[in-house]
C-alpha cells in the first residue's frame, strides 16, 4: 500500500498517520519528523532546516527530496509506505514520480485532509507533543488521560516550536499557496481522494480507513 497524506498544517495528517501505520503496519515517512529529529541530533540537515522551520517557511526542495530518496530506498518501504507532509511542491511531486519509478512502484491513493483555514490556528495553538515519541495530543480535542502526561510514555508533553501564533500564520499563508496546484496535479493522475477532515478524529480515521480496505 503506498500512500501520500496531504493537508495543510494541522489538517491532521500526523493524527491519522498514527493510526494508519497501526493498523495496515507500514512505515509512516514525515519529513517534518525528520527534520526535528536532525535539529535534535544536530546534524548539518538539522542546522540547514531549523532556519527555515522557524520562520515557518518551506525547506528547499533538493533536501527535502534528497532526504526521502533515501528513506523510500530502505528495506522496509517493500510492503509499502505513508508520506506525511511530502510532496509539498509540484517540483517535489514530479520527482517522486521519478524517484517511484526507479524503485519500479507506483502509488495507490492521495488522501488530502480537507479543514477549513478557520479552524486550522486553534489545532496548531492547542497541539501538545510527547519529546520521546513525538506522539501528538491537543488540549480541547484529544487531551491525555492526565494534564501534559503523555498516556504511552508518561513525558511531560510540550508545545512544538513552529506552533507559536506568528509562525502558525505564516506556515498556513506558505503552505495555502502551494496547495492548490498539488492538488491539480494529482486529480489530473486520479491519485486524489478527499477527506472530510472537520469530523472528529475516529470518524476521519473511519472514512479513510473504508477506502483502504478496498485495497487490500
Ligand atoms: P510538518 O511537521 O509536516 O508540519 P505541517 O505540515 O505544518 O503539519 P503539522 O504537523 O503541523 O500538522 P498535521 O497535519 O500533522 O496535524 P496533527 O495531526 O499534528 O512540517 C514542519 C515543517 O517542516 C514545515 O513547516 C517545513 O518547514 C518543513 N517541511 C516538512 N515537510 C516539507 C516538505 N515536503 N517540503 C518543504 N519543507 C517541509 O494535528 C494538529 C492538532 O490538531 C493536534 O493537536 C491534533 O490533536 C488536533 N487534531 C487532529 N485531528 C483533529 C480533528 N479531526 N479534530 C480536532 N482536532 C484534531
Ligand atoms: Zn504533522
Amino acid at each position: 500500500m503506498n500512500l501520500i497524506l496531504m493537508g495543510l498544517p494541522g489538517a491532521g495528517k500526523g493524527t491519522q498517520a498514527e493510526r494508519i501505520v497501526e493498523k495496515y503496519e507500514i512505515p509512516h515517512i514525515s519529513t517534518g519528523d525528520m527534520f526535528r529529529a536532525a535539529i535534535k541530533e544536530e546534524t548539518p540537515l538539522g542546522k540547514e532546516a531549523k532556519s527555515y522551520m522557524d520562520a515557518g517557511e518551506l525547506v528547499p526542495d533538493e533536501v527535502t527530496i534528497g532526504i526521502v530518496k533515501e528513506r523510500l530506498g530502505k528495506d522496509d518501504c517493500e510492503k509499502g509506505f505513508l508520506l506525511d507532509g511530502f510532496p509539498r511542491t509540484v517540483a517535489q511531486a514530479e520527482a517522486l514520480e521519478d524517484i517511484l519509478s526507479s524503485f519500479n512502484k507506483s502509488l495507490d491513493y492521495v488522501l488530502n485532509i480537507d479543514v477549513p483555514r478557520e479552524d486550522l490556528e486553534e489545532r496548531l495553538t492547542g497541539r501538545r507533543v510527547s519529546p520521546t515519541s513525538g506522539r501528538t495530543y491537543h488540549v480541547k480535542y484529544n487531551p491525555p488521560k492526565v494534564e501534559g502526561i503523555c498516556d504511552e510514555d508518561g513525558s511531560e508533553l510540550v508545545q512544538r516550536d513552529d506552533d507559536k501564533p506568528e509562525t502558525v500564520r505564516k506556515r498556513l499563508d506558505v503552505n495555502i499557496e502551494q496547495q492548490q496546484p498539488l492538488i491539480d496535479f494529482y486529480q489530473e493522475k486520479g491519485y486524489l481522494r478527499n477527506i472530510d477532515g472537520g469530523q472528529d478524529i475516529n470518524k476521519v480515521f473511519q472514512d479513510i480507513d473504508e477506502l483502504l480496505k478496498g485495497l487490500h
